[in-house]
């Protein structure tokens, strides 16, 4: 078992910690100080001294100052600043995915997974830095050149889940400060250590490059200093924020008011259809990550699997044997030996419970768990077993995200397309998928009349996607891309420009204007 008070001690985590940075520095801020306790086992991990609105005004004004310098420092060198910093993440791994795991409560592999994924994003951006190119077009005028550039936004304001403390911050930051961004990092108040120990990891990069302060910002208050305050404030340019569907209509409507720019990536209600093609034993094997991966604490965690019915029963008692041998792999994240840890806090134990009550009320069946658990080990109140329930897609239980790992089983007969129509019907559109390994099946569901979800795989469970796509949903999840593909737009603003280096001066749509 990984020892988290030599993790902490090498990631320079102590009992009472800053909590706002502009990169190398730290400041005394008088805020309030919120307590991060270990979801495993109720212990106070440590504590964070919170910013105030003084704290905030001075990072802004830092931020600001630090954008006019960094947006001319050339794109690749920026992006050597980004290779280096994903050189530190493979150094301090261990010791970040081991703290992740002990605040947050995946299993130590996923934390280490998480960690990975901020390394290939850095990769990634390294490459991205020497193309973030545009177009040239064709003018209609003579001796006129018509191009379009991309260039640095401003302050990108980064708000993080507690369900991936870390990853999604690299996700953002990498590419806005490859595209010359500065970045304002607000880390979910249940996840504050994991934040600082990012913000140290990166120090000696920036202190050896002479990064300039106010390029990589943390601030970690509560939402009264930096809540609506800080989506409404105007001189941040975009506000990228994970988190649930309510949470996002309230974010898009503050800076949706002032014509700000947002990437919301919020809850999914993520479906695997199995049709009567599909490789049983493959299909099972692959959901069950997707449903108790991370304790069903990812946006993309598998909610729903829709069934033919000519498979129903087989499939159904496939995945009851597979959760029984996760039975006694419930407990201690930081412990190898275990599957699912526990959920973030009470309150998430709650919605579980009430999800189980909710979807039996409505006429459902418990097949699989659904329960608290208690005794050695579970001390902290924050365990429970995977739950898998019958039901129906129409039942209000089903059309909502509930953040934990309650899986339903829906039944369809007939062609495929019912199944996608099932799978489609739920207001959230982040993550589907298929298991079939007839062609057409697999063709109809990532065509037009197909999933409707921002991603949609063939034989690949729902969750864990690679960084190299662009990662966002539809509908309730917000619309929002992040991560590879062409992301990295989002993060710049988009620059139309006609040269004209002859001695004349044509007009477009050839207007004449004769002085
Ligand atoms: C999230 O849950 O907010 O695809 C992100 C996945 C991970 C990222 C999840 N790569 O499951």
């Amino acid at each position: 078992m990984m020892d988290i008070k030599k993790a902490m001690e090498t990631l320079g985590v102590k009992e009472l910690n800053q909590g706002v940075s502009t990169g190398v520095e730290w400041f005394d801020t008088k805020g309030a100080i919120t307590s991060s306790e270990s979801p495993i086992d109720g212990k106070e991990i440590g504590r964070v001294k919170n910013g105030t609105l003084d704290d905030y005004e001075m990072v802004i004004k830092k931020a600001q100052a630090a954008f006019k310098e960094w947006r001319k420092v050339p794109a690749p060198i920026r992006g050597e600043l980004v290779r280096q910093i994903g050189l530190q993440l493979r150094k301090y791994k261990n010791e970040l995915g081991a703290l992740v795991t002990y605040e947050m409560g995946k299993i130590y592999q996923e934390g280490l997974g998480e960690v990975q994924e901020m390394i290939d994003i850095c990769d990634f951006a390294v490459g991205q830095s020497r193309l973030m190119n545009g177009v040239s077009l064709q003018s209609e005028r003579p001796e006129h050149r018509l191009f379009e550039q991309y260039q640095p936004l401003g302050i990108v304001g980064i708000v993080t889940s507690y369900n991936f403390p870390v990853a999604v911050w690299a996700w953002n930051s990498a590419l806005a400060i490859a595209a010359g961004d500065v970045v304002i990092w607000k880390p979910s108040s249940k996840t504050p250590l994991t934040a600082v120990a990012t913000q140290k990891i990166i120090a000696d990069v920036l202190r050896e490059n002479n990064v300039p302060e106010g390029v990589f910002n943390l601030i970690v208050a509560k939402s009264s200093v930096m809540g609506d305050n800080f989506l409404a404030d105007k001189r941040v340019n975009l506000l990228s924020v994970t988190g649930s569907t309510a949470v996002g209509k309230r974010v898009g409507g503050i800076v949706g008011k002032r014509l700000g720019k947002t990437i919301l990536e919020l809850g999914g209600n993520n479906a695997v259809i199995m049709t009567k093609n599909a490789n049983i034993p493959m299909a099972v094997t692959s959901t069950v990550f997707g449903t108790v991966g991370t304790a069903g604490q990812r946006c993309t965690s598998t909610r729903r699997i829709i069934i033919h019915e000519d498979i129903y029963d087989d499939v159904r008692d496939k995945m009851i044997a597979a959760y029984k041998k996760i039975e006694s792999k419930v407990g201690n994240a930081l412990d190898e030996d275990y599957l699912v840890g526990p959920l973030i806090d009470k309150w998430s134990v709650e919605l579980f419970l009430n999800a189980v009550e909710k979807v039996a009320e409505e006429g459902g069946k418990v097949l699989f768990g659904g329960y608290k658990l208690e005794g050695k080990g579970f001390e902290s109140g924050n365990y429970v077993m995977p739950c898998i329930a019958e039901a129906k897609n129409e039942f209000h239980i089903v059309q909502e995200e509930t953040f934990a790992p309650i899986v339903y089983l829906i039944k369809y007969s007939g062609d495929v397309q019912n199944a996608i129509d099932i799978q489609n019907d739920v207001p959230q559109g982040l993550s589907s998928c298929i298991f079939t390994d007839n062609v057409r099946e697999a063709e109809l569901f990532t065509s037009v009349a197909g999933s409707d979800c921002g991603i949609a795989n063939v034989n690949v469970g729902t969750s864990g996607a690679e960084i190299g796509g662009a990662f966002g949903g539809e509908k309730d999840t917000g619309g929002g891309r992040e991560s590879g593909s062409d992301s990295w737009k989002v993060y710049m603003r988009r620059q139309t420009s006609t040269v004209n280096y002859g001695t004349e001066l044509p007009l477009a749509q050839g207007i004449k204007f004769d002085l």
